[in-house]
C-alpha cells in the first residue's frame, strides 16, 4: 500500500521561502516519499497527508502571521500527525545578524503556537534580503533596520535538515511513489 503523501506547506512574501520549500520537497522525494509542496492558502484540509512540514519567513521578529494562522486553523487535524516547522530569517543562528535572544523567543513561540501541537523539530535557516524586489513598506522598514543584504541561504544545511526529516519519517515509500507535486 502506498503511504499517504507528505505535505510541505509554505508561506513566502518574496520567493525565498518558496524556493526552500521546493528543495525540502525534492529531498524527501529523492528518498522515496510522495510529496506535495503548496502554499498554505491552497491547502484547505491537511487531513489526507501522513506528515506535514510548515515553512515561513520571519518578518518583524515573527513567523509570518498567515502561516501561524494556518497552523491554528488546522490544529485539530495537525494534532497527532508528524509535524516539522522551518523558518527563514536573518537573525537566526546562521544569518548575518544572528541574535540569540531573537532565536530563543522565536523557537519558544513556534513550539507553543497551538496547545497540544508539538513540532518534532524546527529548522532555522538564513534567508534572502533583496531590497530591489520588496514592496514599499518593507523598503521603509529596511531603511531603518539597514540589514546586510544578499542571499544567505545555505543549501547544504537546508538539504541536511530535509534529509533528517526524511529519516525521521521512517522507511521510504516504494520507488513508484516518488514524485513532487506542486499543483
Ligand atoms: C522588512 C523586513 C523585515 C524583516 N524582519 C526580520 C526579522 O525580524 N527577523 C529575521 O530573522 N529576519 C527578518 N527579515 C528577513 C526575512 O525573513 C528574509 O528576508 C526571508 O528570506 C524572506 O523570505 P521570503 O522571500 O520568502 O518572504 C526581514 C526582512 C524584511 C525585508
Amino acid at each position: 500500500m502506498t503511504p499517504p503523501p507528505v505535505l510541505v506547506a509554505f508561506e513566502s512574501r518574496f520567493g525565498a521561502t518558496a524556493e526552500v520549500a521546493r528543495v525540502v520537497g525534492e529531498e524527501l522525494a529523492a528518498r522515496g516519499h510522495a510529496v506535495s509542496v503548496r502554499r498554505t492558502s491552497e491547502v484547505l484540509d491537511p487531513t489526507p497527508y501522513g506528515a506535514v512540514i510548515v515553512g515561513a519567513p520571519v518578518y518583524s521578529r515573527r513567523w509570518l502571521e498567515s502561516a501561524s494562522a494556518w497552523v491554528r486553523a488546522h490544529g485539530e487535524s495537525l494534532r497527532g500527525r508528524p509535524l516539522w516547522f522551518f523558518a527563514l530569517g536573518i537573525r537566526v543562528p546562521d544569518g548575518p545578524h544572528a541574535n540569540e535572544r531573537h532565536t530563543v523567543r522565536l523557537l519558544r513561540r513556534l513550539h507553543h503556537l497551538v496547545p497540544g501541537i508539538e513540532p518534532r523539530r524546527i529548522g532555522l535557516f538564513a534567508g534572502r534580503v533583496n531590497p530591489a524586489i520588496v514592496g514599499l513598506r518593507e523598503q521603509l522598514q529596511l531603511r531603518v533596520f539597514r540589514p546586510r543584504t544578499g542571499d544567505f541561504r545555505d543549501w547544504d544545511k537546508i538539504r541536511d535538515w530535509s534529509r533528517g526529516v526524511a529519516e525521521e519519517l521512517g522507511s521510504a515509500a516504494p520507488a513508484s511513489a516518488r514524485s513532487v507535486s506542486t499543483r
